[in-house]
């Protein structure tokens, strides 16, 4: 029984599932806690039907990044990149829903690299696969009760603690005070 529920999940490395997030601003502020683990060459894959909440999570990682926004969601443009404010990686944003295919991402010449950037791809499932064997793929579910699982894909995410991931969003801010006490 152990396994069900992480099918699909390389190495045994366990899927984390989020506390509830009854609002956009909960999505975001769990978003920017998502970002603390990110760093260049990352790749995140966000999966969810026509308003799940994959832009607003978007939104508080590129908070997270202190990336220059405002990250929208993109009718026409298929990838954005919001460069950093902070000397950190820009943040790719890629809307997968109608780009056939990753060698389109490529061929899209991107002012950024992937390699020096971090890139969330809404709508990626199924194709992102072919970009890196590296990932985090995040499901955002549920009507009442929404919630974000992420499951880690690859030898990047093989020693990364993720736990963290399901802690209460309310304790987001005390956290972040009592990490920046001296
Ligand atoms: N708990 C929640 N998490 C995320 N979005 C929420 C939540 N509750 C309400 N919303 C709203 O639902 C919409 C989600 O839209 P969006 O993030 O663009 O979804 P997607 O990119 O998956 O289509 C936004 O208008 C947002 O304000
Ligand atoms: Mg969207």
């Amino acid at each position: 029984m152990a396994s069900v529920g992480v099918a699909g999940v390389g190495a045994g490395v366990p899927e984390v599932v989020s506390p509830a997030l009854p609002t956009a601003e909960a999505t975001r502020s769990w978003g920017v806690r998502l970002a603390s683990l990110l760093r260049p060459g990352d790749l995140v894959v966000l999966t969810g039907g026509l308003g799940a909440g994959k832009t607003t999570l978007t939104q508080g990682i590129g908070e997270g990044l202190g990336i220059r926004g405002p990250v929208t969601s993109p009718t026409f443009v298929i990838a954005r990149v919001h460069p950093s404010l902070v000397a950190g990686p820009p943040l790719v944003h890629v809307d997968a829903y109608r780009l056939g295919g990753f060698a389109e991402l490529d061929d899209l010449d991107l002012d950024a690299s992937l390699e020096e950037s971090v890139t969330i791809v809404e709508w990626g499932h199924g194709l992102a696969e072919d970009l890196s064997d590296d990932r985090l793929e995040v499901v955002l579910e549920g009507e009442d009760v929404r919630t974000a699982s992420v499951a880690p894909h690859g030898q990047r995410w093989a020693a990364t603690d993720l736990t963290v991931l399901a802690d209460p969003v309310e304790d987001l801010s005390a956290d972040t005070v009592r990490a920046e006490a001296p």
